[in-house]
C-alpha cells in the first residue's frame, strides 16, 4: 500500500487544501484511518475547512520539533470518525526543521494511520523538499489555465527528480461551458502538457467554495455529484 500522499501545486489557491480535506474524508469512508497534515506553515487553513479551528493546541511544527508528542498534535474530527488532522503553525517556524524530523514524524504517523495526506504550501519550498524523500504519491492540483499548468509541470518535474514513485495531477475549478466554447484549456491538452497521470477533474462549483468557508467538507453530502467524484478519486488512490 502506498500511503504517504503529498498534495502540491505550482501556484497558490488552486484548491490543495480543499482537495486534501475531501480526499481524506472520502478515503476514510472506506474504513481507512486517515491523517491530514497541514505543512503550509504560517498559512494555517486546513483546520478551518473542517471546522476544527477551536481545537488546535499543538501543531505540526510542535510535533516535528518534539515540543509535544505526536498524539498531542492530533485533532480528531467528530464528523468523520476515521479522520485526524494536524494543523500548521500559525507563525513561521523559529527553528529549522530537518529532514530527519520529518522522517521521524511520518514513520510514527504510518504506525497509527493507513493514509497520511500532506497538504503542502504552493511551489517548491523548504518544507516540500524535506518531506519529498518520504512521499509515495505526489498529486499536483492545477486549474485549467496555461500559467498554472506550466507551474504545475515544474512542481511535478521536481517530484520526478526526487523519485516520487507515483505522480498524478488533478484539474480543479474546471468550467465545462468555457471548455466547450474553447475559452479554457481542454483536458486533453492539459494531458499532453503534464508528464504525470490524470487522477480526475473537479468542476468549479460555488457549493465547494461555501463548504470550505463554513468548515463542512463537501463530501458530507452523500448524494452530491462532487461526493461521487471524490469517492472515485479515493478508490483510484487506494488501488495505487
Ligand atoms: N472546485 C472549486 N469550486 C469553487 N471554489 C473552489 C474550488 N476549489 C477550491 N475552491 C475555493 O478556492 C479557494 C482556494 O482553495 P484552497 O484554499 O483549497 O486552495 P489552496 O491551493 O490550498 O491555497 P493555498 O495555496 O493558499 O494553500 C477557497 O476559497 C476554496 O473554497
Ligand atoms: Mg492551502
Amino acid at each position: 500500500m502506498s500511503n504517504v500522499i503529498l498534495v502540491a501545486s505550482g501556484k497558490g489557491g488552486t484548491g490543495k487544501t480543499m482537495f486534501s480535506v475531501n480526499l481524506g474524508c472520502a478515503i476514510s469512508s472506506f474504513g481507512k484511518k486517515v491523517v491530514i497534515v497541514d505543512m503550509d506553515m504560517g498559512m494555517r487553513n486546513l483546520d478551518m475547512y473542517l471546522g476544527l479551528e477551536g481545537q488546535v493546541v499543538y501543531d505540526t511544527y510542535d510535533a516535528l520539533k518534539g515540543i509535544c508528542n505526536t498524539k498531542q498534535a492530533l485533532i480528531k474530527d467528530d464528523n468523520f470518525k476515521n479522520v485526524h488532522i494536524m494543523a500548521a503553525s500559525p507563525i513561521n517556524q523559529q527553528e529549522e526543521v530537518l529532514e530527519e524530523d520529518a522522517g521521524k514524524l511520518l514513520e510514527e504517523l504510518k504506525s497509527k494511520f493507513d493514509y497520511i495526506i500532506i497538504d503542502g504550501p504552493p511551489g517548491i519550498g523548504k518544507n516540500i523538499e524535506l518531506v519529498s524523500p518520504f512521499i509515495d504519491i505526489g498529486i499536483v492540483v492545477l486549474t485549467p489555465d496555461y500559467a498554472t499548468i506550466r507551474d504545475a509541470d515544474s512542481v511535478d518535474s521536481f517530484l520526478l527528480r526526487r523519485r516520487v514513485k507515483h505522480r498524478y495531477y488533478v484539474v480543479n475549478k474546471a468550467v465545462l461551458d468555457l471548455e466547450k466554447r474553447g475559452l479554457e484549456v481542454k483536458l486533453d491538452e492539459i494531458d499532453t502538457i503534464m508528464k504525470s497521470k490524470p487522477l480526475g477533474a473537479i468542476a468549479y462549483d460555488e457549493n465547494i467554495h461555501i463548504s470550505t468557508n463554513i468548515g463542512v467538507p463537501i463530501v458530507s453530502k452523500p448524494d452530491a455529484y462532487i461526493t461521487k467524484n471524490f469517492l472515485k478519486i479515493a478508490k483510484r488512490i487506494m488501488e495505487v
